[in-house]
């Protein structure tokens, strides 16, 4: 009996000795226990995570306020552990907010971080909120709250750059311009249907980022390391608590799923292609050669060398940033493919391409904004550019109006164009009589198609730019994009 008093008594000391120094040398790993010697500084630093994953300090905070509170219903904590740990992480919460040079230290992570300020600010109690969770499950339900309450922010940034073409699109009004396909002469369009192009990619980018929030929406705590946690916590209520509509139903996926993360790579490199396919256009378009548009001097550069230079810089890097964007997407997926199951250190590479990846899209959607925003249409250019040869197929489909085969009106134009390019001349400065001599059905009527007006107005089909379907596709995109600013609010 006194054997085993005093061997208790003497484990007692023992292991006060212990946290004591646990206490003291703050600095330590989470896991130092196991180890007899120190870990190497330098590697300990080259894979600490906590100079990029402190961008995760709210949702850690949050995630162990619930766990907190799901161990306090499942019996582990006691009232009085529980109101320490629950005061002692709201006002870590608080200093966090009110100086982001708090986040510092010698941690390994952000997690390690929040646990050794607890401990330092509560004591004892602190050392019990770890019980039953892993850093695994930590780590994923910090990746997934962070992903859903960044996503509604670069949302809007995309919605500004949807505002600015629609803006310019209802500007724009009537004016005609050319549409290309292979950097060739197509067509006649509106500027506005072309504007609203590139708004219809953006939109479904928009839409795109709700699925992968829907994908990031359910809860992995509860799965611990990778096995499960042997207390009984609510994952529901931890759920409902952090605002999951779902929890994740296998342990080992909960920590080795990073789906949600290869979806938000992909929702913004995809994004980004669009930003840089619009900026690849304002380019050209704002270039000498078509300028279609002029572009503000306020988003402008000049040339230290050559005084005429107005460059488009920051659309160029609208561009080039897009490549980045991608980077992280298949960077990521090759991380991802050879990776056993459960959880591995690898996973940590989600974060850096994650976060450059949001900041990437948020500026460069910020950028292309402005830069639309204040785009000048020069319509004397675009009008012109609407004109000639690009309205051979309205002169096809005259004659096919006239009961021709439209093969054979191809022909015929085909034809037409040839011969009109080798004398050096355009439709409109053909005679009746020199129509004639192409086909006997061109009749005196067929001046009044060869011109862009005309052109747009034939077209009847409602994703056509008649500008009556162009009028309707305004009217419905910036609707959506008013409901869908509410909706965000
Ligand atoms: N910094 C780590 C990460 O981002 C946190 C999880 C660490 N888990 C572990 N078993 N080492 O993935």
């Amino acid at each position: 009996m006194t054997l085993q008093f005093r061997s208790a008594a003497l484990l007692a000391a023992l292991l006060c000795t212990v946290a004591n120094a646990v206490t003291a040398q703050e600095s330590r790993p989470l896991w130092s226990g196991r180890f007899d010697v120190e870990p190497s500084k330098a590697l300990l630093a080259w894979g600490a995570s906590f100079s990029f994953d402190r961008r995760l300090f709210e949702d850690d905070v949050l995630g162990s306020l619930a766990w907190a509170e799901a161990l306090t219903r499942a019996g582990v904590l006691t009232a009085d552990e529980s109101t320490a740990i629950t005061r002692g992480l709201n006002s870590i919460l608080e200093s966090g907010r009110a100086n982001p040079a708090f986040l510092a230290g010698p941690d390994e992570d952000i997690h390690s971080f929040v646990e050794r300020v607890l401990i330092e600010r509560i004591g004892d109690p602190g050392r019990r909120l770890h019980t039953g969770r892993s850093r695994n499950d930590q780590v994923a339900v910090d990746m997934r709250l962070y992903v859903r309450r960044r996503i509604p922010d670069m949302q809007r940034s995309l919605l500004t750059v949807v505002d600015a073409l629609v803006a310019q699109a209802g500007a724009a009004g009537d004016a005609p311009m050319p549409s290309y396909t292979h950097v060739r002469r197509a067509q006649p369009v509106l500027v506005a249907h072309y504007l609203l192009a590139h708004a219809h990619a953006l939109r479904r980018d928009i839409d795109r980022l709700d699925l992968v929030r829907q994908e990031a929406d359910a809860m992995p705590l509860g799965a611990g390391a990778i096995a499960g946690t042997n207390y009984a916590v609510d994952t529901e209520f931890l759920a409902q608590r952090l605002g999951f509509s779902r929890v994740v139903r296998n342990s080992i996926d909960a920590t080795s799923d990073r789906d949600y993360v290869s979806s938000f790579l992909h929702a913004t490199a995809l994004a980004m292609v669009h930003l840089s396919r619009l900026a690849e256009d304002v380019v050209l378009f704002t270039g000498e050669e078509f300028g279609f548009f002029v572009l503000s001097d306020a988003v402008a550069t000049g040339s230290s060398l050559m005084p005429q230079k107005k460059n488009p810089d920051p659309m160029e890097l609208v561009r080039g940033k897009a490549g980045r964007s991608i980077g992280h997407l298949t960077a990521w997926l090759s991380i991802m493919k050879g990776l056993p199951s459960g959880y591995n250190k690898d996973l940590q590479e989600d974060k850096e391409g994650l976060f450059d990846a949001e900041d990437t899209l948020m500026g460069s959607a910020g950028a292309a904004a402005t830069v639309v925003r204040t785009l000048a249409l020069d319509r004397t250019r675009t009008t012109r550019g609407a004109s000639g040869f690009l309205l051979s197929t309205d002169v096809a489909d005259y004659l096919v109006s006239k009961g021709v085969a439209f093969r054979t009106a191809h022909e015929v134009v085909g034809a037409m164009v040839r011969e009109l390019l080798r004398q050096g001349k355009e439709f409109e400065q053909l005679t009746p009589a020199d129509w004639k001599r192409f086909h006997p059905q061109f009749g005196d009527d067929v001046m009044k198609v060869v011109t862009a007006q005309a052109s747009v107005r034939l077209k009847k089909t409602p994703q056509s730019t008649n500008p009556d379907a162009v009028k309707a596709q305004l009217g419905e995109l910036s609707r959506w994009a008013t409901d869908r600013r509410a909706a965000l609010r």
